[in-house]
């Protein structure tokens, strides 16, 4: 492929940031990241979303079409910019990941990347889905999932992205996974990373959750899907699995932590990062780590 990429960046009030990456999303954005103060963002109280667009990025009047469309999706207050990038986007992208550590013992980088030494490689190709590895949400999700894994388990990634959480499920011995998202370019990607990894075999990606039970599911999602999907995420760890949720801030936990109360799922662990929350939930609050 050898399609042009475009760079939009958007600077919005931090409390606005889910909703503008939402609206963006559903515009065919095809990678994202979100930078905040601590992550190399603007001061406090603001966050960039940066957003890479492929589509006729030759074209300047298009470019600032779609700006413009962004900035107004984004809601008051928001401010755009807008860079232009002549280079094969899939490849920019791979150079804008830059190895991550992850959890205990991986460590996530592009296919042909060599690992450093002690940290047991995790290959992403974002190929457009986000999960690229560097977001603080994915690395809340691997450090809450690696003590969950066993040889028996099976995994539900819903809102898988490049599968980077379920691969780390996979990898650390899971039985099998399933990767869920709607967007199908994710899905793709997934896939690829699955071979990339060695564990094509024990891995489906699909675009709609599937009725049966899992042993642990793992959902980084936003606050919009989280609550949406509560009755199918509960419902699917209905037989004693375990529930990791990711994806809001501060403001937003006690919300989310009572839509799940309400499914009957009790917090049993929880960790934070960069303002940031990862929480494990199940139906036994005699389990409790916290
Ligand atoms: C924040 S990303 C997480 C990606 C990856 N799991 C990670 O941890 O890095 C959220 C993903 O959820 C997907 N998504 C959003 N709403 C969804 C829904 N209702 N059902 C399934 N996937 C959804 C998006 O397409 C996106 O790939």
């Amino acid at each position: 492929m050898t399609e042009g990429l475009f760079r939009v960046r958007l600077d919005v009030p931090a409390e606005n940031a889910d909703a503008a990456l939402a609206a963006a999303l559903a515009t065919g954005v095809q990678g994202v990241e979100v930078r905040d103060a601590e992550t190399g963002g603007p001061p406090s109280g603001r966050v960039y979303l940066i957003l890479w667009h492929a589509d006729r990025a030759e074209d300047p009047t298009h470019r600032r079409a779609v700006a413009e469309a962004l900035r107004r999706s984004a809601g008051h207050d928001a401010q755009v910019s807008i860079s232009a990038e002549g280079d094969q986007w899939t490849a920019l992208l791979a150079a804008h990941l830059s190895p991550c550590p992850l959890g205990k013992s991986f460590i996530a980088l592009p296919p042909g990347a060599t690992p450093p030494t002690g940290r047991r490689p995790l290959r992403i190709e974002t190929g457009g889905g986000f999960g690229s590895g560097m977001h603080p949400t994915t690395a809340l999700c691997v450090d809450l999932l690696e003590p969950l894994i066993s040889p028996e388990t099976r995994v539900l990634d819903v809102g898988c992205g490049s599968g980077v959480l379920a691969l780390a499920a996979l990898l650390l011995g899971a039985r099998s996974a399933v990767g869920v998202d709607i967007d199908s370019v994710a899905l793709a990607a997934a896939a690829r990373n699955a071979a990339h990894n060695g564990v094509a075999d024990r891995a489906l990606w699909r675009g709609t959750i599937p009725p049966q039970p899992a042993d642990l599911v793992l959902a980084n999602l936003y606050p919009g899907p989280l609550t949406q999907l509560a009755p199918q995420l509960s419902q699917s760890v209905q037989g004693g699995g375990d529930l990791v949720i990711s994806g809001f801030r501060t403001p937003q936990r006690e919300a989310i932590e009572a839509v799940y109360e309400r499914h009957g799922l009790h917090v049993v662990d929880a960790h934070s990062r960069a303002g940031w929350h990862g929480l494990i939930l199940n139906f036994h609050p005699e389990t409790s780590r916290r």
